[in-house]
């Protein structure tokens, strides 16, 4: 803790926001738990409150998800600030200032619409609270396409420099999508098949099971392709498709990431299918005649040497059958049946569960007990859940407050997946109805259809069994 270039403080802005609730709480309560953090904490935000009562919504907010662990909570309350206040205000940014105290290197998490990013950077440079060795951490969405994305870079830039800068995609803090990328790099037997000549396809599932969950007035601005492709799902591709990075350091890390990112052909709109479900229209806070997306399918391609010619396929959509993200890396069948016909379901796979529950497993074949020399699917899997787990925002804000940027978007990525999704943006195509406790619109079946159909994640729970021909 008494290292010279750790955040003294953390300040963040939004501190009444859901944000704040579902994910900052816990967080905090966390990191006071594990000894990471014991800098004061300032919440900053424009609600008519005082202390006792963002004291009151962090209990609530634990309480309604970890719990609350009264030795941590006594000590994170004695942490808590709070500074209520506009934030075009320089009052608000003069009180911040005074609630630092002596701090020097305070570390600003804003949990706030990208259209506020500017104006509160402004009022931390006016106010001598963003000198060097302050750090700005960035909530996703950043931008709404390539040209606000860079005009928001510009002017962040302004007032951080971008090592300063900290833009989180939650996906790249879960410990499965780091998983992925230390099981690539620490198996040899994975190398060799990682590629054209070996794999078939690649597909990735998000699906929710539930709607948009009082978040119409978000959800409208974002859609599937904002809220979650062009970030957790491109990043967390990449992060399973990139080279080895030349070095051990953070930035060998982002390189070869951006180098993959950058690699990805730009989406026609041959390449997607859009959905919504039937009811979005009902939910508070969307138009009635609203076109936003809710599900988004496409179809990618990375033209690089190792990867050109894999279909690689993406979908995400909420009120699909269930809660589920997995990656499913298929290999080529062999180039013979020897002993009984492989057909295309039967195919090895890799599935890599990131969630609800984390498992790596590989689908292959044995040979069934008995007289002939014919097949049955086996898996091979390994179940990850360790209480030494740490949720991605703990494990984000802590490398934040230490200056570790390996796991946070950096400015060239973040513009090259926007790069990516640019041109299928907004109304580029129809969005297809479908009904909710469904796979999407059948439209999407298309796409999928060189790759002899979606992979459907099974149930949570069961084991694979072989897919119906
Ligand atoms: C968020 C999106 O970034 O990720 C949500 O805004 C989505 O719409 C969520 O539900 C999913 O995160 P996780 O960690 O539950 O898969």
């Amino acid at each position: 803790m008494s290292d010279p270039t750790r955040s003294d403080a953390l300040v963040f802005f939004g501190a009444t926001g859901d944000l704040a609730y579902k994910q900052v709480f816990p967080a905090l309560q966390s990191m006071v738990k594990h000894g990471t953090l014991d800098v004061p904490v300032i919440g900053v935000a424009k609600a008519g409150w005082d202390l006792d009562q963002l004291k009151v919504r962090a209990r609530d907010s634990l309480t309604a998800h970890d719990g609350i662990d009264e030795h941590a909570w006594t000590k994170l309350a004695e942490l808590l600030r709070y500074v209520d206040g506009d934030y075009g205000d320089p009052a608000t940014f003069k009180a911040l200032e005074e609630q630092l105290g002596g701090a020097k290197r305070p570390l600003h998490y804003l949990a706030i619409p990208p259209s506020l990013f500017g104006t509160v950077a402004e009022g931390l440079a006016s106010a001598g609270a963003a000198e060097p060795g302050s750090r700005v951490v960035v909530e996703k969405p950043f931008g709404r396409d390539l040209a606000s994305a860079r005009e928001l870079n510009r002017i962040i830039h302004r007032t951080f420099p971008e090592e300063a800068i900290f833009r989180i995609d939650h996906y790249l803090g879960k410990e499965a999508v780091q998983n992925l990328l230390y099981f690539r790099f620490a198996n040899t037997f994975v190398e060799p098949v990682w590629g054209r000549d070996h794999v078939e396809s690649i597909e990735i599932t998000m699906a929710e099971s539930f709607g948009v969950k009082g978040r119409g007035k978000f959800y409208e601005e974002a859609g599937a392709i904002r809220d979650v492709l062009q970030n957790h799902l491109i990043q967390t591709l990449a992060v399973l498709t990139m080279e080895p990075p030349s070095g051990h350091d953070a930035e060998s890390l982002r390189d070869a990431k951006a180098a993959l990112i950058r690699s990805m052909r730009p989406l026609s709109k041959d390449d997607v299918v859009r959905g919504q479900f039937k009811g979005y229209h009902d939910e508070d806070g969307v138009a009635p005649d609203s076109t936003v997306e809710t599900y988004a399918a496409v179809r990618l391609a990375i033209d690089s040497w190792r990867w050109a010619g894999v279909p690689v396929l993406i979908r995400a959509g909420k009120e699909l059958p269930e809660t589920v993200t997995e990656v499913v890396v298929e290999l080529k069948r062999p180039p013979l049946g020897v002993f009984d016909d492989i057909r295309p379901s039967q195919a090895n796979r890799f599935r890599f569960r990131l969630g609800p529950e984390v498992t790596i497993a590989i689908e292959a074949r044995a040979k069934a007990p008995g007289g002939g020399m014919s097949g049955e699917p086996v898996l091979l899997q390994v179940m990850h859940h360790s209480p030494k787990d740490l949720p991605p925002y703990e494990r984000l804000l802590g490398d934040a407050m230490k200056g570790d940027a390996t796991l946070f978007a950096r400015q060239d990525s973040v513009e090259a997946t926007w790069a990516v999704v640019d041109p299928i943006l907004d109304d580029a195509t129809p969005v297809f109805p479908y009904e909710p406790g469904t796979w999407g619109p059948s439209e999407a079946d298309d796409l999928a259809q060189p790759v002899h159909g979606w992979n459907d994640p099974p149930p949570t729970g069961a084991s694979t069994g072989d897919a119906p021909a």
